[in-house]
């Protein structure tokens, strides 16, 4: 007999993520720009960003994030690999197709690149979630993955980071029950985009906010006009966070939106247990919702059983407003101590490195180039042949 979709209880099965080897702090940073520190750490809540080594890019952080949830569950019943990411690094092939290689996973998988800015992984969750309600024997990859790079002396430039989420979409998950209605929004708008010839975004950063904090409306009053939660019912949101201080903003929004009267220490109470990630990563565009959950999971307060909203948006722009529910045994499948050591064990550069690797680029011509090993993580990219890139495990 065919499955109901609409009896399928599915979800986030598995979280995890990886970051980059270096970190630049805002206070090296600052030293630089001049600006007040305080501007950088209370004015956009951001106190260090994720700097890639030569030899890091959004497949070797994919790989890396992806692993431990391989090893936990296996990869015999994955049909599936959604890889989202504005960092392309092919115009054709998908780079999850490198990260099924270094993985060695089965042969009999559908590998898929999607983009749409930030709101690219969002479009992944939910078409994970399609197919498994489908079919709730398979399960779904979702990975994450970015690098977000301004202009240097720009002010996007203290917004900089880099991470890949790794999720497995499952029936009966054991981190977050995913639920319907989503509210969706979208605006063709040029808030911040990036033409093909340009390795660094180009950003209006007002207009940006702006259009982010409409989104949040309009997300929200399609979810409400569908039947969603009220937002009494939600304990709080995971947003989309280019920079930490504005997922404050956009709850402030939310509550508006919603008719909610609230003392601002509250908004920060809720949203403060969703940024401790992002704060000393940066940005990494589509990941970065996906670590405000896992910086929301890993927190001290026991969650089991609430519903929280996730608010994910893209510049251009698309945004959705979903919720979940978090299970009650969430706290037995997590991974803090691991997640909080990837993050301490980036090494701190000074400001001229920093400035040497956002200059730095692989060649263009298809002449061999060897890359030497410099990362922490598991993989590698080892150089370029016949404009072909080499990935392999970091020890080989
Ligand atoms: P800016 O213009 O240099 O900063 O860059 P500012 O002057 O607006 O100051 C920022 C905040 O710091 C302000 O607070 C200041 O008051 C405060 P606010 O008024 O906003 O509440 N401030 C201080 N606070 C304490 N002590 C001080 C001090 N001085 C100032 N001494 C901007 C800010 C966001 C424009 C810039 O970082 C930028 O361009 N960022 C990139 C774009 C971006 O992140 N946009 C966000 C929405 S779009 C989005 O989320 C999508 C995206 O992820 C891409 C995608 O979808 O793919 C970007």
């Amino acid at each position: 007999m065919a499955t109901d979709p609409t009896q399928v209880t599915v979800g986030i099965h598995d979280l995890t993520f990886a970051t980059t080897s270096l970190c630049l702090t805002h206070e090296e940073l600052a030293r630089h720009t001049g600006a007040p520190v305080a501007k950088y750490h209370h004015g956009i809540g951001q106190t260090a960003m994720s700097i890639p080594t030569e030899d890091e890019d959004i497949v070797t952080m994919a790989a890396d994030a992806a692993t431990p949830i391989i090893e936990r569950h296996g990869g015999g019943r994955i049909r599936t690999i959604l890889f989202a990411t504005e960092t392309g690094i092919d115009q054709s092939k998908a780079a999850g197709i490198y990260v099924h290689s270094l993985l060695g996973l089965p042969p009999h998988i559908r590998v898929v690149e999607l983009k749409q800015a930030c709101y690219g992984a969002t479009a992944a969750l939910q078409l994970a979630c399609a197919l498994v309600r489908c079919d709730p024997a398979q399960q779904v990859l979702v990975l994450a993955s970015d690098i977000a790079r301004y202009d240097v002396d720009s002010p996007g430039e203290a917004t900089q980071g880099a991470a890949a989420a790794a999720m497995l979409i499952t029936a009966a998950p054991d981190l977050v029950e995913l639920h319907t209605p989503s509210g969706l929004f979208t605006r063709d708008g040029m808030d911040f985009w990036r033409p093909n010839y340009r390795t660094t975004a180009l950003v209006d950063g007002k207009a940006s906010s702006d259009a982010y904090l409409t989104a949040v409306d309009g997300a929200w009053h399609d979810y409400q006009t569908r039947g969603g939660l009220p937002f009494e019912k939600l304990r709080t949101v995971c947003y989309h966070q280019p920079f930490t201080r504005m997922a404050h903003k956009a709850h402030r929004r939310l509550q508006q939106a919603a008719s909610i009267t609230a003392p601002l220490h509250t908004t920060d109470d809720a949203i403060g247990p969703t940024t401790t990630y992002n704060q000393v990563i940066g940005n990494s565009y589509t990941a970065s919702m996906y670590l405000a959950l896992t910086s929301l999971l890993d927190s001290d307060t026991d969650l089991g059983g609430d519903s929280i909203g996730f608010f994910s948006y893209g510049s251009g722009s698309v945004a959705e407003f979903f919720t979940g529910t978090i299970t009650p045994r969430y706290r037995a499948h997590l991974r803090t101590e691991a997640h909080r050591a990837h993050i301490a064990r980036r090494q701190p550069i000074d400001y001229d490195t920093y400035r040497h690797l956002h200059t730095y680029s692989l060649p263009t011509d298809g002449t061999p180039h060897e890359v030497t090993r410099q990362t922490q993580g598991r993989y590698r990219l080892s150089g370029i042949r016949h404009h072909q890139r080499q990935y392999r495990t970091a020890q080989s």
